[in-house]
């Protein structure tokens, strides 16, 4: 039996641009914005997204799609051992799904909560100690929050439904998924930018600051944003790509994919500082206190900002759905890069099996989120998998595919199938530019963390939660190509 297909190239953008456009799009990017420079920050984003996001997004398109298989499959085509970048991939995917999928039972929680805007206005003290009852430190854990485990229940049947017969299904449900909190982030920009304070808020958004654009650290952050916000380096692409025929376009999808993307992020700004220069005026607080990323600006400071405007219910409701609908696809593309995966190895195993399998035990590694000390861990290995694990799996896969498989070669088949040419650059940049960003990238995020430990967490969670995930990934990684047997051919 052939390999299963998108149903049309739209659906194929549309699962794309889901997976891309996720809660990365609207509390990391714009929070970003505001800490690096406000508009300055678009320059180094935007030289990024060019440099190495749509150069990035085109080769794991290519390598899915000429290879006609997921990201362990694909590298091991080349080499065999190469297949451990692709079990990296995946397994950085996998750790992130499980903690991604806990932001999202919260945000189930608070879409609950928005009817009667039950979080008050202490709303930092009802999210700590009401909803995730925050131990006092990250050694104290031990207790599961049966509130959110059973709402990380229900998100786990949405995922699960979601992908349960592979792409079959996520071709259906990245219909409602992808515009829907298009549609809802635009009603809500449309509210939000005519309340009084909106434009100080926008204003601070936007004000470049010119002198940020020297600092290594914006530069550096630019590039994370990248890799996290085109779900790059997580195997989804890979996955996706290869259920496309191996002579449709590539390179116009993915500059049609990564600009919507950043559309979507600047559009997001918009929404968050204007609510922001709102609340600002009305509790007389200046917009850069108030500016947080993460948790904090969804969970603590947007209720807070939401329940002052009139129709408070009705806006609060519309942002949790808004956050549950845009992290649902980036969650479940994350796990069909594991499901493609398996189901490329075990080719005997029914995929509603491979899929439920998948989404138990990315379940079960997620409960230890959901204990008292789960946002400590959450932060920690976010941190460490965003900054080391995407990275160093996205300088391997530059290097299998830039000096072991050619990037040469690998162009040549871009262009006898994409009506956009790629001139000579890319290949450039695949073998040269990107592989000593990524060096740089790597090498700043561990002159930080050696120099003070993140987030002045102790050094023994850090050792664990951080350094150990990552170890664990990497040997995993290796065992598995190690101890599989070649393909052959
Ligand atoms: N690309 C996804 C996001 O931005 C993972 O949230």
């Amino acid at each position: 039996m052939g390999r299963v297909r998108w149903s049309s190239r739209l659906i194929f953008i549309f699962a794309a641009v889901g997976s891309a456009v996720g809660l990365g799009n609207v509390w990391r990017f714009p929070y970003l914005a505001g800490k690096y420079g406000g508009g300055a920050f678009l320059i180094p984003y935007v030289v990024m997204l060019v440099l190495m996001g749509i150069p990035l997004l085109m080769m794991e398109f290519a390598i899915g799609q000429r290879m006609q298989l997921g990201a362990s499959g694909s590298f091991g085509k080349i080499k065999h051992m190469l297949s451990s970048i692709g079990f990296g991939a995946v397994l950085c995917g996998f750790v992130v799904v499980s903690y991604y999928a806990v932001v999202m039972a919260w945000s189930l929680l608070y879409f609950k909560f928005s009817f009667n805007l039950a979080w008050g206005d202490q709303t930092a003290k009802f999210f700590t100690e009401d909803v995730i009852r925050l131990s006092s430190s990250p050694f104290e854990s031990g207790v599961i929050v049966s509130s959110i485990l059973v709402a990380l229940i229900i998100v786990w049947f949405l995922i699960y439904f979601s992908i349960w017969k592979g792409i079959k299904s996520v071709s259906k449900v990245v219909t409602l998924t992808m515009p829907l909190p298009i549609i809802l982030l635009v009603v809500l920009v449309a509210r939000v930018v005519t309340l009084p304070g909106a434009d100080d808020g926008i204003a601070y958004y936007l004000k470049p600051n010119w002198a940020a654009i020297l600092d290594p650290e914006v530069w550096s952050a630019a590039m994370s944003q990248i890799f996290f916000t085109l779900s790059l380096a997580f195997g989804v692409m890979i996955a996706y790509a290869s259920y496309q025929h191996e002579e449709s376009d590539i390179a116009k999808n993915a500059v049609v994919i990564s600009v919507v993307n950043s559309c979507i992020s600047i559009v997001a700004g918009f929404a968050v500082f204007a609510t922001l220069g709102y609340m600002s005026v009305q509790q007389n607080i200046p917009v850069h206190t108030l500016a947080a990323s993460g948790p904090k600006l969804a969970f603590i400071v947007f209720p807070q900002a939401l329940s002052l405007i009139p129709g408070a219910p009705v806006f609060a409701a519309l942002f949790f759905l808004m956050l549950i609908t845009l992290g649902i696809d980036s969650a479940f593309s994350l796990v069909e890069a594991v499901t493609t995966v398996v189901s490329d190895k075990y080719t005997h195993l029914r995929r509603e099996d491979v899929s439920l399998y998948v989404c138990v035990f990315g379940f079960l590694s997620g409960v230890v989120f959901t204990t008292t000390a789960g946002l400590y861990y959450l932060d920690i290995v976010d941190h460490f998998i965003t900054s080391y694990g995407l990275v160093f799996v996205g300088l391997l896969e530059v290097i299998a595919v830039g000096w072991i498989y050619g990037a040469e070669k690998l162009r040549k088949y871009i262009n006898d199938v994409s009506e956009i040419r790629i001139g000579v650059w890319w290949s450039y940049l695949i073998k040269y530019i990107i592989p000593t960003l990524l060096i740089f990238l790597l090498a700043t995020s561990l002159y930080s963390d050696l120099k003070t430990p993140y987030e002045d967490y102790p050094r023994s969670v850090i050792l664990v939660m951080g350094w150990g995930v990552l170890l664990m990934v990497a040997l995993i990684s290796y065992a598995m190509a190690h101890f599989s047997k070649p393909k052959k051919r």
